[in-house]
């Protein structure tokens, strides 16, 4: 059993890279890897020397979310264990994809809609299909950078002839990530750590300067009204873990804040059901759920999916849910769950 870990060992890697961990548990448990780069000539050929192949993709590279995936779903297509698999990552940064693809299997998701002409836009809005507010999002982004909230037809309006004309700019805007996680810090001690990972963000953000805009569609969803927080599930296999992160003040995305919690109470059953049912029906390797919590019915809404998170934030949660909900006291390390599951023959 041979692994390839891809990364590039001449750029500094991320401190959020699950590179690291798979190489962590590769070497304390004797499992034959290398790591390999994935930008070099010739890349897929030295690949099929390997059984598993492991890349923590991101979507703050331009140049991975340009060839990423036609690396790995090359070698999936020839036999090979990767992760992300072809399941996992086909729609990786792509809410419309999600969508088409959650409305498949009637995953619980916010009401969606998605226009490729003003002329639909109009016409929703004349007919009263709309109720505002309203979210507005781009396809791709995270931390809360592309998604609006707008409050009425004319905001709709003026947004749409964007998006049918020069079109948004997509680039991650890491100033406000960086600004945002710093004022959430609580103390001095997370204040500095924080504040010591600017130029990480500052490397992304050159890179994030190739970005396209974004245009020719409009894609809303419905806004689910809830309680000021929302809550990054993560399955892998059979088990299920979570974040809970608070929407700072005056504020209505949790996304990108910074502001975590792990009270278990605050995960519904309902949740954790629809969760596990997902990710069985679509055949997820490891997906991480970004989930609302309509307040007055409870009823947890998928907003987004995707495979990659922050892997630290999901094993202080100390723990996991198992399918029957018992709350099990060992943290979960989904690089490490995914890698075992691999070789274990799970996946
Ligand atoms: N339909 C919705 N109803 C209510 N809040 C939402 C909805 N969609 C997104 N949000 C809020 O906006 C944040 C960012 O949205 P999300 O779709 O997760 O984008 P990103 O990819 O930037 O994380 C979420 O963390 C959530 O707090
Ligand atoms: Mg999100």
């Amino acid at each position: 059993m041979k692994v390839a870990i891809l990364f590039d060992q001449t750029i500094k890697a991320h401190s959020t890279s699950w590179s690291f961990p798979w190489i962590n548990y590769c070497e304390q448990n004797n499992i034959d890897f290398d790591i390999v780069n994935p930008y070099e000539i010739e890349v897929v050929n030295y690949l099929m020397n390997f059984d598993i192949i492991l890349w923590h993709f991101s979507n703050y590279s331009h140049t991975d979310m340009l060839m990423a995936r036609n690396v790995l779903f090359t070698l999936e297509s020839s036999g090979k264990k990767v992760f992300p698999s072809i399941k996992d990552a086909w729609h990786f940064d792509d809410k419309l994809a999600e969508t088409y693809l959650l409305e498949s299997i009637n995953a619980p998701i916010p009401r969606s809609y998605y226009y490729y002409t003003i002329n639909e836009v109009e016409n929703a809005v004349e007919n009263k299909v709309l109720e505002f507010p309203i979210i507005a999002k781009l396809r791709n982004g995270s931390g809360s950078h592309n998604v609006k909230l707008l409050m009425d037809s004319k905001e709709l309006m003026s947004y749409s002839k964007k998006m049918f004309t020069a079109g948004l700019d997509s680039a991650p805007n890491v100033f406000h990530k960086a600004s945002s996680n710093i004022k959430s810090s609580k103390n001095i001690k997370t204040f500095i750590k924080r504040a010591k990972r600017i130029p990480e963000f500052i490397r992304s953000f050159t890179n994030a300067k190739k970005f396209n805009r974004e245009r020719g569609y409009v894609f809303l969803q419905e806004f689910i009204p809830n309680d000021g927080f929302d809550l990054k599930i993560v399955v892998v296999g059979d088990k299920l873990s979570f974040i809970g992160r608070n929407i700072l003040k005056g504020e209505f995305r949790a996304s990108g804040g910074g502001s975590l919690f792990y009270d278990k109470t605050m995960v519904p059953k309902n949740v954790i059901d629809s969760a596990f049912k997902t990710s069985d029906k679509l055949g997820f390797n490891c997906m991480g759920y970004d989930y609302v919590v309509d307040k007055s019915s409870i009823n947890g809404k998928i907003i987004e999916i995707s495979y990659g998170f922050s892997h630290q934030a999901l094993i202080n949660a100390g723990g996991y849910f198992d399918r029957e909900g018992n709350w099990i006291e060992e943290s979960l390390n989904a690089p490490e769950e995914i890698l075992k599951n691999l070789i274990t023959e799970k996946i």
